[in-house]
């Protein structure tokens, strides 16, 4: 029986989404073989190769490149470096997978789209919750007309993130062109952009109600215009607790997608009789009550995987078998862009 090769796979970046997401999917990807791991803290890079049984362990990705036969780098640095280590990956032949946002600016991506042109690699950047089980599901609901015609979306991102990174005021998303909005706006951006195709922000307001003083904003609303209708992002980025919600209007109803709790839930399909209002909150607990099984049934029997999970496997099987990637180049310039265009709309000031 021929053994399937498998795609070799080097990961850069051994911090919060490596451990978290990016590893444990490699881990279990079967297609996947993860061939080494870099990252310039040694003390945790030895803790991470113990955790995840990983024996080649480099400070230095020029030399993990020059002695390791790689197909494919998985990139989970800060967007800083994304660039540099994109583009020294492709000279030396691998496909590169990378955490959002891939490029600072529309320039750095061009530069690290045309590295891998020249170099005929892939380039995909991480939408992950574009391939979370209810989002998936959500998109093909809407595809199918199901809900009509989409005519607006509303996406809202609590974040627990600014509270905690604040307290190191020399944290890497302190110098992101728009502060920590540079990190966490991409995923509202690109599930705006899935519902109404391309988007252009047209306002944009910051608010600071941080407890933490060295954070200049940590709220952000941005309001998009785009071919399928208006988008309204809100991010806080200094909330008690972590969510992900967006609303999906369409002509005949509406859908509630809790990406975090895995729920989606149907609205405006009522009528406006005492009776109708009832029978639709009744359809919404049945909903919550159904998915919720649904999730906990996939969790308990393995079947359930996560966004990242699906998005790694995806790259990895495009790589192997030569096909689509699940983010185009096209796709992830055009979150890039928009996300350039409100950093000189939010015009952060950086904290004192
Ligand atoms: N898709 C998501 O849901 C999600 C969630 C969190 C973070 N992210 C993204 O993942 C990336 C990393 O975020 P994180 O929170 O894991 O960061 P982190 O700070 O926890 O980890 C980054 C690691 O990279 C290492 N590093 C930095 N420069 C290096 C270099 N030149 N060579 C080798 N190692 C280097 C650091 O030592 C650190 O261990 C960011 O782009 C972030 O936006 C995505």
């Amino acid at each position: 029986m021929s053994k399937v090769k498998s795609v070799r796979v080097g990961l850069v970046g051994c911090g919060i989404i490596a451990q978290w997401q990016h590893l444990p999917a490699l881990s279990h990807i079967g297609e996947a073989e993860i061939a080494a791991i870099c990252d310039r803290d040694r003390s945790l890079l030895a803790s991470v190769g113990k955790k995840f049984k990983i024996a080649k362990c480099y400070d230095d990705l020029g030399e993990l490149l020059s002695k390791e036969k790689l197909d494919v780098l998985d990139i989970c640095t800060p967007p800083q470096t994304h660039a540099a280590l994109s583009i020294k990956a492709a000279e030396s032949g691998c496909h590169i997978l990378v955490e959002k946002p891939a490029g600072l600016t529309l320039e750095e991506f061009g530069r690290m789209a045309e590295a891998c042109a020249r170099n005929k690699v892939k380039l995909c950047q991480v939408h992950n919750m574009m391939y979370e089980p209810v989002m998936l599901r959500a998109i093909s609901q809407v595809k199918s007309g199901d809900i009509g015609t989409v005519m607006g979306v509303e996406i809202r991102v609590l974040s627990r993130r600014t509270a905690e990174l604040s307290k190191d005021p020399k944290h890497w998303t302190r110098g992101l062109p728009a502060g920590v909005f540079s990190e966490g706006l991409p995923h509202p951006i690109y599930l705006a952009q899935a519902f109404l195709g391309a988007v252009e922000p047209v306002a944009v307001h910051v608010r600071d109600i941080s407890r933490h003083r060295n954070v200049a904003s940590d709220e952000i609303w941005v309001v998009l215009e785009g071919e399928g209708g208006t988008g309204v992002i809100t991010y806080s980025g200094n909330s008690p607790k972590d969510k992900m919600i967006m609303n999906v209007h369409g002509t005949s109803k509406s859908l509630r997608i809790d990406l975090w709790n895995s729920v989606k839930t149907e609205y405006a399909i009522g009528g406006t009789s005492l009776y109708g209002r009832a029978m639709e909150n009744l359809k919404q607990s049945f909903s919550i009550l159904t998915c919720s099984a649904g999730t906990a049934l996939d969790v308990v029997t393995g079947r359930f995987h996560s966004g990242h999970f699906n998005i790694i496997r995806g790259f990895i099987q495009s790589v192997r078998n030569g096909t689509e990637m699940p983010v185009t180049i096209e796709q992830a310039r055009e979150v890039i862009r928009v996300l350039e265009i409100i950093t000189r709309l939010v015009q952060v000031k950086p904290g004192p």
